[in-house]
């Protein structure tokens, strides 16, 4: 087995980043989400991405709260949204989002058959421990892996090194899974062996580098860690 640790992006790869506007547009005090939600999910999560790109390019690091909150507003904006109460309960939601269906199972069996897990991710401690607890995935994960220790996001080399020095094996024997193709692309430019997630059937981006595998959910990831 040369592989020996599954290391998985959060947002939008364990945890569905869509299910805060999807559930907030349920209620009725949101009526003018109803049909604006899944306008507002995409340029939520579009803008959150961006500002951590532009960032950390321009080298301006901020907790990854502080882009949540940025990319909401903008979207927000963008609808004829803006409404303090709407955005205090989508922000609320965004610290319990739903895990994909197949995480809890994917995870324990990867952990049944002697793989380390880790979550490696953009979002603060704070908010993925939020996350973790509210999907009850803390039993199956290893560790959880965050940028703010090294004070850039994803794509980062530095970043991508903490899963390195945390399980203390060359990155090929890392097995990244994200559903971002550009964090999937990122990932196995540093080395790590890697999966792209690619729930919504989206073209592949166009990065000098490729994901090892490609995949529709995450089902097939234990017995894809065993193969190498
Ligand atoms: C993360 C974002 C990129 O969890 O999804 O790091």
């Amino acid at each position: 087995m040369t592989i020996k640790a599954c290391v998985f992006d959060a947002y939008g790869t364990l945890f569905d980043v869509a299910a805060a506007a999807r559930e907030a547009a349920r209620d009725p005090a949101f009526a003018p989400l109803r049909d604006l939600w899944p306008q507002v999910a995409r340029d939520w999560r579009l803008k959150q991405l961006q500002y951590t790109w532009l960032r950390a390019v321009a080298d301006a690091h901020c907790d990854f709260w502080q882009v949540t909150q940025d990319g909401l507003d903008w979207a927000l904006d963008s609808a004829n949204l803006a409404d303090p109460a709407l955005r205090e309960r989508l922000l609320a939601l965004y610290w319990e989002l739903s895990p994909f269906p197949e995480v809890p199972q994917v995870l324990a069996t990867l952990k049944a058959r002697g793989f380390q897990t880790a979550i490696l991710s953009n979002g603060s401690p704070a908010m993925l421990d939020g996350a973790v607890q509210s999907a009850g995935l803390g039993d199956v994960l290893d560790d959880v892996l965050s940028v703010q220790s090294v004070g850039v996001f994803k794509p980062h080399a530095s970043v991508y090194q903490l899963a390195v020095d945390r399980f203390d094996c060359p990155p090929d024997q890392i097995l990244f899974v994200s559903s971002n193709g550009w964090d999937a692309a990122g990932g196995a430019g540093f080395g790590f062996r890697t999966v792209w997630v690619n729930r919504m059937a989206e073209p592949i981006d166009r990065l000098p580098w490729r994901p090892t595998e490609i995949l529709t959910d995450l089902t097939e990831i234990p017995d894809l860690a065993g193969r190498f």
